[in-house]
């Protein structure tokens, strides 16, 4: 294991609020803001590796240990339930996991529900915790053509300002859970790391608390 720090930001606006933070917390890291295709930065007097990976994937390199801490929407940690230490939320990155259905959906629970989805894991469990019975068609984007084609009855998906249902006549129905940005640690390297790991934590939710009040 190096002594470096090695960091997975989720690619994105996400990822620039929350490399802010890292760089409030004292591990900044200026080459990060130059304007190019790198995907690793780093500097060696902070000790600080940080990249730039798909939001959907930095579970997985911190369950493996590629990096040592990232941040992640709880979205994946409940979908994928990765083996890795959930350290804190940081209330940005606010959205919901919703059931959402065309407008005037009446569930006729004689019927096997279809629902279209991104994350199959947290829709089944989601039914099963009602004992809904559903058959579940699994999509990869753009989820909301399922009801409007006939493809499915309902999805379930992330809704965040509403926008994308509104503009296809859909609307949610009821919301599975709550989702934030959430940073997380790989084990080995909890135990290993900790004071940095530490000092990252108690920054940060200073931080969080200053911006609460
Ligand atoms: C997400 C989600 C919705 C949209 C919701 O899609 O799947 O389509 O954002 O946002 P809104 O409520 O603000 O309109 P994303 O942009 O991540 O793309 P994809 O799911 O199609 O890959």
């Amino acid at each position: 294991m190096s002594d470096m720090l090695n960091i997975a930001l989720p690619k994105g606006r996400l990822g620039e609020k929350v490399y802010a933070m890292f760089e409030k917390a004292g591990f900044e890291c200026p080459s990060i803001k130059e304007q190019n295709r790198k995907l690793i930065f780093e500097n060696p007097e902070k000790k600080v590796r940080y990249f730039w990976v798909k939001p959907s994937d930095v579970a997985i390199y911190v369950e493996r240990g590629a990096a040592d801490i990232g941040v992640c929407g709880k979205d994946i940690l409940l979908e994928y339930n990765p083996d890795i230490y959930e350290l804190l939320d940081l209330g940005i990155g606010k959205c919901r996991m919703a059931v959402a259905a065309p407008k005037g959906f009446r569930d006729d629970t004689t019927r096997t529900l279809k629902v279209a989805t991104k994350f199959s894991g947290i829709a089944s469990r989601h039914y099963r915790s009602v004992g809904r019975d559903i058959d579940i068609v699994h999509l990869n984007g753009s989820i909301e053509i399922a009801p409007i084609l006939g493809l499915t009855d309902v999805i379930v998906d992330i809704v965040e300002t509403g926008t994308t249902l509104k503009e296809n006549n859909l609307e949610v129905i009821e919301t599975v859970v709550p989702i934030s940005a959430r940073l997380i640690a790989n084990k080995a390297s909890f135990r290993f790391k900790g004071e940095e790991i530490e000092h990252i934590v108690t920054s940060f939710s200073s931080y969080l608390a200053s911006e609460q009040n």
